[in-house]
């Protein structure tokens, strides 16, 4: 019996996450797997209900259960918090927490997809990338952080700061990954300026020597976010710290056509993963069922093949999902300028259930 903790958390995470558990329902019924399902509280809903936007049980239970799937987190109605109480923070916390350094965000374009894109399909097309972002270091944590009043001037401050460790162990992960993919890494930085760059960039290169069968190139963040519009299938793995990864992230989801698509995987040492779609809580859209479910359940497939060792299960999702849209479905998201008719979130995850039991 595998146990896996859903964390549904704010806006549209509730209705998201129920497609995605509904899809790994019915893909462990096929091949025979007992999944129990708990439930728990991140984010804003845990703060109007506990006071708190990550309660320490919910920790020891993702612990326990060794796998987590997580909608998203925070709205306007949080949005004047600080940041040390905001809902962010609850996320930020299960992340550390868990060890989960590693996140995994692959962007690759649906063949179907490549008209939903703001790019012309001609660059989109053969998209396949993988974005290597660290996750528990960098200015997200680093200390010392927050905000002073110095002689009646309002002053804040984050710090940038990473050690060889930290860069060594999500560098491997990123040359391993290569292996299994097209044998090229970028590491992306910003070494014009930061010495936390310079870092990465020595660190990086020791490791390249481990690593003779794959290609390694260090981008600048600046060009590299240029790049990712003018000829983005030349990317294959990237690596780079907790910011850069965050934004770049954002952008390679969007080429691909929509943010609404695009999964991920943080894993680490613990062998306890954390599944969640890249977009965040969207508050406009949350509770219309207008949501796109197929970002979360992708990363249910991710779920399947990292922590429950089950990669037909992971494929036979993907597969779903990419006979969806090649009939032709698609939420309001995915739909550029408008034309066509858009499913709902649930009528989404109806159609992916549906493909699933006539594959
Ligand atoms: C992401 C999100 C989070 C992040 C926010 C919600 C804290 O943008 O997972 O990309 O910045 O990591
Ligand atoms: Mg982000």
């Amino acid at each position: 019996m595998d146990r896996i903790l859903v964390l549904p958390g704010d806006g549209i995470g509730p209705e998201v996450t129920r497609e995605a558990r509904r899809v790994l329902e019915a893909v462990a019924e096929r091949h025979g797997r007992k999944l129990a399902f708990e439930e728990g509280l991140i984010g804003g809903a845990s703060i109007d209900a506990a006071g708190t936007p990550l309660a320490d049980d919910v920790v020891e239970l993702a612990r326990e259960c060794g796998a987590v799937l997580l909608g998203a987190v925070g709205g306007p109605r949080w949005d004047d918090m600080p940041v040390d109480t905001r809902p962010e923070k609850g996320l930020l916390r299960i992340r550390k927490e868990l060890g989960l350094f590693a996140n995994l965000r692959p962007a690759t374009v649906f063949p179907a997809l490549s008209g939903a894109s703001s790019l012309r399909p001609e660059v989109v097309e053969g998209i396949d990338m993988l974005v290597v972002r660290e996750l528990t270091g960098g200015i997200y944590f680093g200390e010392p952080r927050g905000r002073a009043l110095v002689e009646g001037v309002r002053e804040a401050r984050n710090t940038m700061v990473y050690d060889e460790v930290e860069v060594r162990r999500i560098g491997r992960v990123a040359f391993e990954a290569a292996r299994g993919r097209r044998r090229h890494v970028t590491h992306v930085h910003k070494a014009n300026v930061l010495e936390v760059s310079q870092l990465w960039m020595e660190v990086v290169d020791e490791l390249a020597g481990d690593y003779p069968d794959v290609e390694l190139h260090h981008q600048l963040v600046d060009s590299c976010a240029m790049l990712l519009v003018r000829e983005p299938a030349r990317f294959d793995v990237i690596v780079t710290g907790n910011l850069f990864g965050d934004i770049l992230s954002d952008e390679a989801a969007m080429i691909t056509g929509s943010l609404g698509m695009l999964p991920s995987a943080s894993l680490g040492e613990g062998g306890v993963g954390l599944y969640e779609p890249v977009h965040g809580s969207a508050p406009d859209i949350a509770g219309q069922d207008l949501a796109n479910p197929l970002a979360t359940i992708l990363s249910a497939a991710m779920l399947l093949e990292h922590s429950l060792a089950a990669p037909e299960a992971a494929a036979e999702v993907r597969d779903a999902v990419s006979r969806v849209l090649s009939d032709g479905h698609r939420t309001a998201d995915l739909i550029l300028g408008g034309d066509g008719e858009a499913l709902g979130c649930r009528q989404m995850g109806d159609r992916v259930l549906e493909a699933l039991a006539a594959s």
